[in-house]
């Protein structure tokens, strides 16, 4: 990376006294200079607790928004506020109060990959990497899970509750097929395979293990394998390898790479730093109820130690 960009961007960090966190698809310039890099779990918890003025957020818009219901008193950039999560857009508050009013009533579990106004409705939020824990701390038969129906199928497994599911569904883990996976077992033999549970219900169950981003970054650690095929978007490959040197990483499929990850350059983050530009400010109507269903996620996962 060029030394000049990287001093202006730490020197524009410490002056506005920001921290950087930075999600683990990010660029790997960008996770190279992030204080932290991260699931979406990590990042909330690190967002939740910083005592930074500033939050500089290099991941998705949805992530960005977490970080200001969790910190409203706090300046959160996003560099690129054009860089959006497809599936956080295929759930709306008004579509899901309209399912809800069929039903009885019942909690919500929503994916943080959500706008603030549909966490604001929600009972509890989960990522990826304690929607089994969340689900089962409910105190109810019956739930409904939002967005992801992968996600809600994944937990389903592990869950006795009967779950009712959105039809949102991540492009990019969606799209990896059997096919794929069977191409690249027949290539890596010795691999394992490690799934996003993003994933479709059919490649999990392929799966050696169904991980968050930074569950693999882990389980890969821990490891005695030395390859592995990597069910995920193809950015996790540079923090896999950062980690695991002396270990082998091999995508599922090329095709998945989410163009929104990859919106935010080093220019961009100049600006952001240097205009205070990008700011994420969740309106607190929206923010405190949104809080609530976060800090309930947020709370059981310290609690579990996940
Ligand atoms: P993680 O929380 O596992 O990092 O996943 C976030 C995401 O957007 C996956 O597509
Ligand atoms: Fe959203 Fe999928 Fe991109 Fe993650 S990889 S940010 S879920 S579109």
């Amino acid at each position: 990376m060029d030394i000049k960009m990287r001093d202006k961007i730490k020197n524009l960090l410490k002056k506005r006294k920001a921290i950087m966190l930075a999600h683990n698809y990010q660029p790997p310039e960008i996770q190279d200079l992030a204080d932290l890099c991260g699931d979406s779990l990590e990042l909330s918890i690190k967002a939740s607790q910083t005592d930074a003025e500033v939050i500089l957020f290099c991941g998705v818009t949805f992530m960005a928004e977490t970080a200001s219901i969790l910190s409203p008193h706090k300046t959160v950039l996003h560099p690129r506020k054009d860089a959006g999560c497809p599936m956080a857009d295929m759930v709306t508050p008004e579509e899901l109060e309209a399912k809800l009013a069929e039903l009885p009533p019942m909690p919500v579990v929503t994916y943080v990959n959500s706008s603030a106004s549909v966490k604001a409705i929600s009972t509890i939020c989960c990522t990826s990497a304690n929607a089994i824990a969340v689900v089962n701390s409910l105190d109810a038969d019956e739930l409904m899970m939002v967005p992801d129906r992968n996600l809600a199928m994944y937990a389903a497994l592990h869950s006795k509750k009967k779950i009712h599911f959105w039809d949102g569904y991540c492009p990019i883990h969606d799209s990896l097929t059997v096919e794929d996976v069977n191409a690249a077992k027949q290539k890596y033999p010795d691999a394992v395979f490690m799934a996003h549970p993003e994933c479709p219900p059919d490649i999990i169950d392929m799966a050696d293990a169904a991980l968050s981003t930074s569950g693999m970054i882990r389980y890969a650690m821990e490891s005695k394998s030395r390859s592995f095929i990597v069910g995920t978007e193809i950015g996790l490959l540079y923090p896999l390898k950062k980690a695991n040197p002396d270990k082998f990483f091999y995508p599922a499929s090329l095709n998945m790479e989410c163009s929104d990850m990859k919106k935010i350059t080093l220019e961009d983050i100049v600006r952001s730093l240097e205009f205070m530009e990008g700011e994420v400010k969740v309106p607190e109507d929206i923010q405190r109820p949104a809080l609530k269903a976060v800090q309930r996620m947020i709370d059981l996962s310290l609690s579990k130690g996940i």
